[in-house]
């Protein structure tokens, strides 16, 4: 891999695990100074050591993506270890399976909060910065397939990732002339923590044969073949951070194997 992004400091929340793991692993090996949030400090930390074991150099942090001034710590971590910010992955999102009827409005608020109201301060908190320093900058949101398109048993969620697809076209047309670019990715299936998690709520609420029978069978629509993994998005995501990427905002672009089409 060719170091693209060499000396460029990079937030990547919700990146203790899964496919924001993978991603800060990703621009770490591209030469990004990469700057790890997570909910869970213990993992922020761990997956920072991982990337420092693997050659790369990484800090972790503990930050709320929900709560402002956690937010404002970890970029001002990521200013004091790194420098100057070249951009932010707002990774961090949650996940619930619910038939639509049984959906209540503290579901739909606790994921609203964490997957939509967390990506906007984070938007407003990196752009703050990114304008302050005045030499532009890239925000990546992760949306998701179902930001493109409703899944029944995932309303809430899906409503959520809409609004990322918003809140990516708003974001590019309000920064855009400050040089910043804003773009969303949105994976498919993608074998991670959420998940298995989801797998299991499907066959708990009995829309499932197994514990892992939702996933093979969502999955089973990637016309390319296979599931997907947390590498998969590293690509995209390392694009959008780079000189290539520069002239490319406010889209959404499905990384799913093949299952959606717009
Ligand atoms: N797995 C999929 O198939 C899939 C598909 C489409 C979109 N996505 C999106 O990709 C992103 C990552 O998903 P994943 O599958 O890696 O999930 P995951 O559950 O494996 O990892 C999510 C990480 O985010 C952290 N997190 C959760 N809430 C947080 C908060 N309030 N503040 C900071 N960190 C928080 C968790 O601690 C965890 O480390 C999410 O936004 C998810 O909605 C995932």
């Amino acid at each position: 891999m060719t170091r693209e992004l060499e000396g460029k400091s990079i937030v990547v929340t919700g990146a203790g695990r899964g496919i924001g793991e993978a991603i800060a692993k990703d621009l770490a090996k591209a030469g990004a100074l990469v700057t790890i949030g997570d909910v869970d400090g213990a993992t922020a930390a761990a997956a920072a050591k991982r990337i420092g074991d693997d050659g790369g150099k990484a800090i972790g942090v503990a930050a709320n993506v929900v709560d402002r001034a956690q937010v404002a710590k970890l970029l001002d971590a990521a200013q004091a270890a790194f420098g100057p910010l070249h951009g932010i992955v707002n990774n961090a999102g949650i996940a619930q399976i619910l038939p639509f009827l049984e959906i209540t409005e503290d579901d739909w608020r606790r994921t609203m909060e964490v997957n939509s109201l967390g990506v906007m301060i984070c938007m407003q908190e990196a752009a703050k910065r990114l304008i302050a320093q005045g030499k532009g900058g890239r925000i990546v949101n992760m949306a998701s397939i179902a930001g493109k398109q409703g899944y029944e048993p995932l309303a809430h969620y899906c409503a959520s990732k809409f609004s990322v697809v918003g809140f990516t076209q708003a974001g590019a047309k309000a920064f855009g002339q400050h040089k910043i670019t804003v773009n969303a990715i949105c994976p498919g299936v993608v074998g991670t923590e959420m998940w298995r998690t989801i797998a299991q709520q499907f066959f708990d609420k009995g829309l499932a044969e197994t514990p892992t029978s939702a996933f093979d069978a969502f999955a089973a629509g990637a016309v390319l073949g296979r599931s997907s993994v947390p590498e998969d998005l590293a690509g995209i995501c390392r694009y959008f951070m780079s000189e290539a990427g520069g002239f490319t905002t406010g889209q959404s672009v499905n990384v799913d194997g093949g299952m959606v089409y717009d």
